[in-house]
């Protein structure tokens, strides 16, 4: 059997992979081509205090800010405090940076960071840079089943031993595995307006709610206040760092829409910019990000200048058109401190994780630092656990009788059901709207995945994964960071340090541990 089983091909995938015993027999499987994933798409870059001005002190204290009083904070510390010495060892080991003429890190600035300490490479490409450098350090030591479905995870008295997964051909397979990582990213593709790659489509949400593992945090979505807007439909994510060098925002009388919305305007977090532009976009009508006056754009920041091209905008000449889209899930499936789930033998890192260290809204370009961070956590942990007696006959792969093999094709999801999302599980949310969304949409009955076809499984996915957003919002009745509530529309007292986790057995809440007094 495998050593180890990594479903997905991103940051913390990968990461996990080049951490892991150089003689561990390893598979990654990814739904797409290896280099489709979030990770690729990062504009933003790693958040890491690598300057004498900046401490891993600062930016815990300037993460806890950001999560609106919801962060474990015990963890925070941990990231903050792990994450620059791990970056700094990746900048020795090779991984491709940005410097300044005197060949020092050249760090630049984002929405809710107190000093400027995010690490770029290549500009605006940090994420695609980072995943060459790490898919170049894996390719020999790991075994890639690319184009490969997960239609469910394998689990036996709460023990999970792999997974079934199908092949674009729809030949299906079992994949036997002593450690099962889930490192499927996020969920923006669910959104009709999103900055994410079309294979976040939430999966492993699914996966490991059917398997019996227990979820949280699900209702703080982040939407990205600046994603491209070409007529009405998403084209790619202008990255804060645009806004952190000094662009505006603003409608089309050219004022600023930020005024009067937070001290910080337009580098306030990013919850109050994008409920901001969204309220104006309802109200008013479009809002424009104003970057004509920063100069040599097309230098900073290549690969949105190109976007932007390609849409017929230049942004040095022109005002570019930008609406909220979901951009980064909070939530996810419940951790402890080394990426371990509530069912032994599998585990969740980077996106699909819910480690509590975004807490209800994430400080920008936390995400990579936090995959990297927590896949090194996640192999020294794997690494301390001896192979159990007999696993070493079980073989790595088993093929399915071919009669099973039911045809493969996976569509994406529907426009309307993605629109939906958009509306009902979206930034500005209330109850009428999440209880019609779950009525229409209701969780899906357990599937005979067997017996089912690919479409239908990655249907039964997507629908369990929306619905189950859907009433980790309706049952927090408050407003806090990312997940805001028009009926609700403050944080509440009540609900401060308490977390919702939702499995098989229900929804319930549960208590985290706020030590810190600088929450909002
Ligand atoms: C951005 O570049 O604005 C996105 C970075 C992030 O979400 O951390």
């Amino acid at each position: 059997m495998f050593d180890v089983c990594i479903v997905g091909g991103g940051a913390a995938g990968l990461m996990l992979a080049r951490s892991l015993p150089r003689s561990y027999k390893i598979a990654v499987l990814t739904k797409a081509a290896p280099s489709v994933s979030n990770t690729a798409l990062a504009q933003g870059g790693i958040a890491a205090s690598l300057h004498s001005a900046d401490s891993a002190d600062v930016h815990a204290s300037d993460t806890i800010k950001a999560t609106a009083g919801h962060a474990d904070t015990g963890r925070v510390e941990m990231l903050t405090r792990e994450g620059a010495s791990a970056i700094r060892q990746l900048m020795e080991d090779g991984l491709p940076y940005d410097k300044t003429d005197s060949g020092e890190p050249l760090l630049g600035m984002e929405g809710a960071h107190s000093v400027r300490r995010i690490l770029h490479s290549g500009g605006d490409q940090t994420g695609k840079v980072l995943m060459d450098f790490l898919m170049k350090e894996t390719e020999k030591r790991i075994q890639t089943f690319n184009y490969h479905q997960v239609l469910e995870l394998l689990v036996d008295d709460n023990k999970c031993t792999g997974l079934m997964a199908s092949d674009s051909s729809g030949q299906r397979k079992i994949i036997h595995a002593r450690h099962t990582v889930l490192a499927t990213g996020g969920i923006g593709a669910l959104y009709s307006h999103t900055s994410n790659s079309p294979v976040a489509e939430g999966d492993g949400l699914s996966l490991a709610y059917r398997a019996g593992a227990v979820l949280e945090d699900l209702e703080f979505i982040q939407f990205h206040p600046t994603v491209l807007n070409i007529d009405g439909t998403s084209a790619g994510l202008v990255s804060e760092a645009v806004r952190g060098e000094g662009a505006l925002l603003v409608n089309n009388r050219g004022h600023s829409i930020m005024d009067g919305f937070h001290p910080l305007k337009e580098l306030a977090p990013r919850d109050i910019v994008s409920r901001a532009i969204e309220w104006h976009w309802q109200r008013e009508g479009p809002v424009y990000l104003d970057a004509r006056h920063i100069p040599d754009f097309h230098v900073k920041f290549p690969a949105i200048h190109q976007n932007c091209r390609l849409h017929g905008l230049n942004p040095s000449a022109d005002l570019l058109p930008v609406r909220p889209g979901a951009h980064f899930h909070m939530g996810g499936v419940k951790t402890d401190d080394k990426g371990a789930t509530t069912i032994k033998r599998l585990y969740a890192i980077g996106e699909i994780a819910s480690t509590g260290v975004h807490g209800a809204n994430r400080l920008a370009s936390n995400s990579l630092l936090e995959a990297i961070v927590f896949a090194k956590r996640l192999a020294g942990l794997i690494a301390q656990l001896p192979a159990e007696a007999g696993e070493s006959d079980v073989p790595a792969i088993q093929q399915l009788p071919s009669g099973r093999s039911l045809p493969a094709v996976t569509l994406p999801y529907p426009g309307p059901k993605r629109l939906k999302m958009t509306q009902d599980v979206g930034i500005l949310r209330n109850k009428q709207q999440l209880q019609d969304f779950i009525r229409e949409n209701p969780l899906p009955p357990d599937l005979e995945v067997k017996n089912a076809s690919n479409e239908a499984v990655a249907h039964h996915h997507r629908q369990t994964a929306c619905t189950l957003m859907a009433m980790a919002s309706l049952y927090r009745e408050e407003s806090r960071g990312a997940h805001f509530r028009t009926d609700f529309p403050a944080p509440s007292a009540d609900w401060q340090g308490k977390t919702i986790a939702i499995s098989k057995n229900g929804i319930f809440t549960e208590h985290r541990e706020i030590l810190s007094k600088e929450t909002v």
